[in-house]
């Protein structure tokens, strides 16, 4: 199986960035905690952060009939941005929501998502661990499904 990290902007900067949010883990060290459980899993995972709404959606694009899952933090572009949002309709490839905060907890202009009715399942406000969860999820759709 084919599974893609999309991480989208500022997650460049975990670790530095406001850790009161986002805790300390670096996108490095959650991108390779996460390619050894993938690797214990079987299954294949490709990583992928972007700034740029332009670079999200062009990977979700090449993603089409080449990418089984998609485990996401649209990160800001959550609250704003449907043209992400078609993008994954585009595709028609199933995908988790991740946020390491808890949106809900935090300003109202978070509260809502364009991608939370559309995916799979959300997971949010337990840190870096709700990147293992969703690849765990991930794995046992994917198992249900062949
Ligand atoms: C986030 C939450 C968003 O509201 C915020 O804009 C982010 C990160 C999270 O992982 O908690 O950049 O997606």
């Amino acid at each position: 199986a084919r599974i893609l990290l999309l991480n989208g902007p500022n997650l460049n900067m975990l670790g530095a960035r406001e850790p009161q949010h986002y805790g300390s883990f670096s996108l490095a060290t959650i991108e390779q905690n996460l390619q050894q459980l993938a690797q214990k899993c079987g299954v294949n995972l490709e990583c992928f952060q972007a700034n740029s709404e332009e670079k999200l959606i062009n990977k979700i694009h090449q993603s089409f009939q080449h990418v089984d899952f998609i485990i996401i933090n649209p990160a800001a572009y959550t609250h704003t941005s449907v043209a992400l949002r078609d993008a994954l309709l585009a595709v028609n490839i199933p995908f988790v929501e991740v946020h390491l905060s808890n949106i809900h907890k935090r300003e109202s202009f978070r509260h809502h998502s364009y991608f939370s009715d559309v995916a799979e399942g959300v997971i949010c406000g337990l840190g870096a661990k709700g990147y293992e969860y969703g690849l765990d999820f991930a794995v046992q759709f994917l198992a249900n499904k062949a």
